[in-house]
């Protein structure tokens, strides 16, 4: 069956297996032949509010897919040099069970899988790819020059922003824990992380112009609504994760301070009730890979060190040959040539 890839795969997170829907159409060329999205029904993992919304905008679908895959190809970049690096061993979803516990890490990748869907989305619009939304109709900046044209087809920020709360808040809201338990902690956690997310992409959005007039005088601007790079967005929230406030259910059921010494979080920042395993050993109840084999830095005192990445554990040795582009030159007009060079250089392998 066309679609049973989809069925096969259990969907733990937002409602997807990142793993298979997070391809874009041109890797599932069937999508294109037959002009289809996956039917809503053959894909499990669904809450009800979801199926619904996944119903009635079927044509989301794939972008949803696809800003998840931006998150965590984002999320692997961000953590590159960390013990802990987007990575787990349950491979039904990327993030799998480390999610589990409500860590800083689970916080990061809820936002960042928000913010993607935040970011596929508002471009799918402006490419006309949606049949509800179009260009972002934002207001023009006050201080934009005013000889400067606005309304440019601008990333619809606003309406991905939207749809990205209804959507992937959907199953946190439809859950019915008791308040004050630990699990209903987790879903407020969840929520604060997910809009901390679409924040990030909804804020970096910014004014981008383009020049027209006699022969690149720029006497006549357009300027439009862009989304921003999303390396910009994963650096935000790497930042966040740096600073994300350490959280505990209150006695009113709602999320207070751990030490109430530190300013309350907003909404644009992230938040966490679990301290983080230390990623060390493969374990899977954690979901740790564990950093044996890891690749580190020998002089580095950071993360990416081969004492703090190995756990003290120590490190292997190798020899690798290193290739890269060497001795270029400048030819007029106008392009680089450059030469081949290999060089021998040393690789250090956590034990
Ligand atoms: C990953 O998936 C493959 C095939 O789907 C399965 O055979 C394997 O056991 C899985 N690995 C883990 C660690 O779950
Ligand atoms: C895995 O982690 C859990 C939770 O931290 C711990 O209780 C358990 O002992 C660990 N298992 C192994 C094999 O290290
Ligand atoms: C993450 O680390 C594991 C080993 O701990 C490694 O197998 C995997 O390739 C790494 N993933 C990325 C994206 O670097
Ligand atoms: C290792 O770390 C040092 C110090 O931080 C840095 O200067 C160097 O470029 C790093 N080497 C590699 C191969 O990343």
């Amino acid at each position: 069956h066309l679609f049973s890839n989809f069925t096969k795969q259990s969907f733990n997170w937002v409602f997807l297996s990142f793993r298979s829907l997070a391809l874009t159409p041109i890797q599932r060329p069937e999508m294109y032949i037959i002009g289809a999205q996956p039917s809503c029904s053959q894909l499990s993992g669904l809450s009800q509010g979801q199926r619904k919304l996944c119903q009635l905008y079927q044509d989301h679908i794939s972008y949803i897919g696809e800003g998840a895959r931006m998150g965590i190809k984002e999320c692997q970049y961000q953590f590159r040099q960390r013990r802990w690096n987007c990575s787990t061993v349950d491979n039904s979803s990327v993030f799998g069970r480390v999610i589990q516990i409500g860590s800083r890490e689970a916080a990061f990748t809820y936002s960042i899988s928000a913010a993607g869907v935040v970011n596929a989305i508002s471009r799918a619009c402006r490419e006309g790819e949606l049949s509800t939304c179009g260009c972002s109709r934002s207001a023009r900046p006050r201080d934009l020059p005013r000889d400067w044209l606005w309304g440019g087809c601008g990333d619809n920020v606003h309406y991905g922003y939207r749809f990205a709360r209804e959507f992937v808040d959907a199953r946190e809201r439809e859950k019915n824990y008791p308040r004050g338990s630990t699990e209903h902690a987790r879903t407020l956690m969840n929520i604060q992380n997910n809009e901390a997310g679409r924040q990030a992409a909804y804020n970096l959005a910014n004014v981008a112009c383009k020049c027209h007039g006699v022969s690149g005088s720029c006497s006549l601007k357009t300027c439009w609504l862009q989304l921003a790079d999303f390396r910009r967005v994963g650096e935000f929230l790497k930042e966040k994760y740096d600073s994300a406030a350490a959280m505990r259910i209150g006695r009113k059921g709602k999320l207070e301070l751990v030490d109430k010494r530190f300013n309350a979080p907003t909404s644009e920042d992230l938040v966490y009730i679990d301290t983080s395993p230390d990623y060390c050993l493969r374990n899977d109840t954690t979901g740790s890979l564990g950093t044996q084999g890891r690749m580190c830095n020998k002089t580095s005192e950071g993360m990416d060190g081969c004492e703090l990445m190995c756990c003290g554990r120590g490190y292997d040795q190798f020899k690798t040959y290193k290739h890269e582009r060497c001795h270029c030159k400048f030819h007029w007009c106008c392009y680089v040539k450059c030469k081949r060079c290999t060089s021998l250089v040393d690789q250090f392998v956590c034990k």
